[in-house]
């Protein structure tokens, strides 16, 4: 895969366990979808606290960290890895802030939930981030290179 290609920007972004229970999976699919990203690797994982522990490492000092692992660990999460151009932050648009009563009506936390420790959904804050994520979350041979027949429509 040429990753210096622009449009070859990739994100990680989870259906957290909230998202999964209050059956979200595939209005939050169909955002990304809709926009125009392509899906490159996605699957229910109820995640090991090893790993949750190692994605939030850099939080580790926070007052919620253990919570927020406890909430991320309550039950299966859909991880996925979205491609496109600018990704990672249009990603983060269409998730909405992380606090959801600053989220904006139209985003997804704005349209589905009110409280930080029940955000729905996580999505990569860099394009390095989103690289560490990813190689945590999913093994090379889970990415899927492929392209959209109709990608000239879309850039
Ligand atoms: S911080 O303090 O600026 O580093 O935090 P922030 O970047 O806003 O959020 C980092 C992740 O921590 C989650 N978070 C919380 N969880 C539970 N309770 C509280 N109070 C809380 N504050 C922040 C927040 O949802 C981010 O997780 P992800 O999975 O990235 O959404």
């Amino acid at each position: 895969k040429n990753m210096t290609d622009p449009k070859a920007e990739r994100t990680f972004i989870a259906i957290k366990p909230d998202g999964v229970q209050r059956g979200l999976i595939g209005d939050i699919i169909k955002r990304f979808e809709q926009k125009g990203y392509k899906l490159v690797a996605g699957k229910l994982m109820w995640a090991p606290k090893e790993l949750l522990m190692n994605h939030y490492k850099d939080l580790a000092d926070k007052p919620f960290y253990n919570g927020l692992v406890a909430y991320m660990a309550s039950g299966p999460v859909f991880a996925m890895v979205w491609e496109g151009k600018a990704v990672v932050a249009t990603g983060r648009k269409i998730l909405g802030a992380t606090n959801p009563l600053d989220s904006a009506p139209g985003t997804i936390r704005g349209d589905y939930c009110i409280d930080v420790g029940r955000n729905i959904c996580h999505g990569s804050d860099a394009v390095e981030t989103a690289q560490r994520e990813i190689a945590l979350w999913f093994k090379d041979d889970e990415l899927n290179d492929y392209e959209f027949a109709d990608k000239k429509w879309i850039y």
